[in-house]
């Protein structure tokens, strides 16, 4: 069994994309007997913005989702990283073991820049995957379930690793990545679901929001209902979403529908969806507030635990542990 590391920027509600990219299967390793962590990375939320909106309420909404979709708090550590002082205090070390230019070469970065539209970059821009590799290096994570975006971040916590390793002596494992071998979810006008693009579907919406979503999703004219992602891409949209949710393949609906047109697979694919969605809703709808504030607080207290171990041990092999004046760690 291995120790699993991923997370989320708690920047809206997670959507249909979320769970079948990565949820289903931060579920399936929990359920498979895997020490999972997750990080809801808050402090990544100012890298590209200069307020973050309702943090707090963002988070506690990302938690809802997290135990509808099945994570288990009394296994699965789910904490907000901003909350773990001695994880971040891991950034200032990890800082010294890499260069101004790999910072400023990560594509991932160079694409949020870009896209963040903005007249200046934050340091915080630059910097925040040193402070990612923080998040995955202070629990020793083994494995980290991650979109093919999150390579470059992975790929740098490993040359910190490693460049640790080589000068003070070793005392994190190599991560690997494990990409989701799910197709990407496509949101309703074809391009990636997203939350900015708003062509999603939410985890918590409800039935009405659903068939006014999907009926405003766009079609061809042709009444015949095939699954061909090339030549009919946006029928292949509505297919592929109906197909993940009843557990079918695309072709299989397409031939139920026949020349039924687009109208018929537009009623079967709300269906799908609502159908798939309407557990989650009613776990969601159990959770209260108490709940919420006890999963972060357990996890809060586990994460900052093994923190404060690793931060020991970062000091001690820096030799900078001379009155353990910056942990409580007893003995
Ligand atoms: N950067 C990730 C994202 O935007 C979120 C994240 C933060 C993360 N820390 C992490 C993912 C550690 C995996 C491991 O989705």
């Amino acid at each position: 069994m291995s120790r699993v590391l991923t997370g989320d920027r708690p920047t809206g509600p997670l959507h249909l994309g979320h769970y079948f990219g990565t949820l289903a299967n931060r579920v399936s390793m929990q359920r498979s007997g895997h020490e999972v962590f997750v990080v809801v990375a808050d402090y990544q939320v100012l890298t590209d913005r200069d307020a973050p909106g309702d943090l707090r309420r963002a988070v506690r909404e990302l938690v809802r989702d997290y135990l509808a979709c099945g994570l288990d708090p009394d296994t699965t550590v789910i904490f907000p990283h901003s909350c773990v002082p001695e994880l971040n205090q891991l950034l200032l070390p990890f800082l010294a073991l890499v260069s101004v230019a790999e910072m400023s070469r990560n594509p991932t970065v160079k694409d949020e820049i870009r896209l963040s539209r903005r007249g200046t970059v934050s340091g915080l821009m630059f910097s925040y995957p040193v402070h990612q590799a923080a998040d995955i290096l202070f629990c020793k994570a083994e494995l980290v379930p991650v979109g093919r975006d999150q390579l470059p971040h992975l790929e740098l916590t490993r040359t910190i690793a490693r460049r640790f390793a080589e000068r003070y002596g070793q005392i994190f494992p190599l991560p690997e990545g494990v990409l989701s071998d799910v197709p990407l979810l496509p949101g309703l006008d074809g391009r990636k679901m997203s939350k900015s693009l708003g062509n999603g579907i939410a985890l918590g919406d409800p039935p009405d929001v659903v068939a006014a979503r999907i009926r405003r999703a766009r079609t061809d004219g042709d009444p015949r209902i095939v699954f061909d992602p090339d030549g009919r891409p946006e029928i292949a949209v509505l297919l592929r979403l109906a197909a993940l949710c009843a557990a079918r393949s695309p072709q299989d609906i397409a031939a139920e529908i026949g020349d039924r047109g687009a109208a018929a697979l537009k009623a079967l694919t709300t269906e799908a969806v609502c159908n798939f969605l309407r557990p989650l809703r009613e776990r969601r709808a159990a959770i209260d507030d108490a709940v919420v504030t006890e999963v972060l607080r357990s996890g809060i207290a586990r994460a900052r635990d093994i923190a404060a171990a690793t931060l020991a041990e970062v000091h001690a092999a820096l030799g900078a542990d001379h009155e353990r004046p910056l942990v409580a760690v007893s003995g």
